[in-house]
């Protein structure tokens, strides 16, 4: 697909896999998104998940002919990038690859590639014939090897996985022409609108812990004048630039829309109906919310929305004397994600002694966060006059 005259498209959409990563639902597929930069020489910026060898080879084929690649950029080395790398060289074999540093030995000990490297450092440049790529360390975001890719000539920037977002794009992948995520929305609708609540999935599950580095990131690519964005996930984004930068930046600081995100699970649906008179108080409220039992989810959605709203209620039993274990799987990912900035209250039954409302409370003033109340714990059965949540 012609993204310009120097810039073609050449991902695909993978609308088999369950599970990224292994973790992380995808209801709505994913795109492994790769480029190339056709000028007097040739360049294929990463590649894309193995299994789709043979079409990506297809979609090059159809942008360049017999044309040979000259060079293979490595902006990150996670295989849903890397994993072509062995079969794109078997087509192409003189071809070098040209990537940083810390990517050579993830290169060897992924592939058992070592030869025709070329390593690059901060700031160079790769010239191409009438335009040139300039590289810069993006370290961890996601991984300690990644890095972006600049092309001054078209103020373009190949972002790795940064601005990336789950759902597989299908037909034309520029937000300028409308890209829809597939199976909601097609062209001629706003492309951030249908992709905001993936996008701050993909970031809360994947990237949600690096967010110091995103933020060093934004701040690093802030001088560059940027008017296209090819991301290794998701749409090629033109028109809504801001849009996506302003999310990565209010997510990566852990800065929550007004709302309450409430996550529980429950034994014997004590908890459960706490956490639902909760729902109900907060819709007569009219307090945008979300409710999550994590026992019967995956916590992709409970971590989605954790990073969207700026209050946590949080609803565990006591079960040996600890945080149900599904809560306690949600908490530590909180811990794990260096989560900031949030309200919090915790509530939930018990049956001959508490618990779980104190450890969670621990956990969150570890966290940093404003405890709302001490909690809500209730013995035994739910009844409303047992359950008095404080305002929100
Ligand atoms: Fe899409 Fe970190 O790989």
């Amino acid at each position: 697909m012609k993204i310009s005259d120097r810039i073609r498209y050449v991902g695909v959409n993978d609308h088999e896999k369950a599970l990224f990563e292994g973790l992380w639902p995808l209801p709505f597929g994913v795109s492994y998104n790769s480029y190339l930069v056709v000028d007097e020489k040739i360049a294929l910026i990463d590649t894309v998940e193995g299994e789709f060898s043979e079409e990506f080879f297809g979609k090059i084929r159809e942008e360049i002919g017999d044309r040979p690649i000259d060079y293979l950029i490595v902006n990150h080395m996670e295989p849903d990038h890397s994993s072509s790398m062995e079969f794109i060289r078997s087509r192409y074999p003189d071809i070098s690859i040209v990537t940083n540093a810390k990517a050579v030995p993830m290169i060897a000990g992924y592939y058992g590639i070592t030869d025709n490297i070329i390593t690059i450092k901060e700031g160079e440049r790769l010239p191409l014939g009438s335009c040139g790529l300039t590289f810069y360390m993006d370290p961890m975001v996601h991984w300690p090897e990644t890095m972006v890719t600049w092309l001054d000539e078209e103020k373009t920037l190949f972002s790795a996985d940064a601005f990336g977002t789950f759902g597989a794009v299908d037909g034309d992948c520029r937000d300028s022409a409308g890209a829809g995520l597939c199976g909601w929305l097609g062209t001629g609708q706003n492309t951030f609108s249908a992709f905001k609540s993936e996008m701050t999935r993909y970031y809360s599950n994947i990237v949600g812990k690096y967010s110091v580095p995103v933020q060093n990131a934004l701040k690093k690519l802030s001088g560059l004048a940027i008017e296209r964005i090819c991301s290794t996930h998701g749409p090629v984004w033109e028109k809504q630039i801001p849009e996506v930068i302003s999310l990565y930046d209010r997510l990566s600081r852990y800065e929550g829309e007004r709302g309450v995100c409430i996550v529980y699970a429950s034994m014997y649906g004590n908890t459960a109906l706490a956490a639902k008179a909760l729902e109900v108080e907060l819709i007569k409220k009219g307090i945008p919310y979300a409710i999550h039992d994590v026992a019967r989810e995956s916590l992709s959605y409970a971590y989605r929305d954790a990073f969207m709203f700026d209050t946590l209620a949080v609803g565990s039993p006591t079960y040996n004397n600890e945080i149900f274990p599904p809560v306690a799987a949600f908490m530590n990912g909180l811990c794990t994600r260096c989560m900031k900035n949030r309200r919090f209250l915790a509530f939930g039954s018990y049956t001959w002694a508490g618990g779980s409302v104190k450890l969670m409370n621990e956990k969150a003033k570890a966290l940093g966060f404003e405890l709302i109340s001490d909690g809500v714990a209730f013995a035994q059965g739910y009844s409303p006059d047992k359950v008095q949540f404080p305002e929100f």
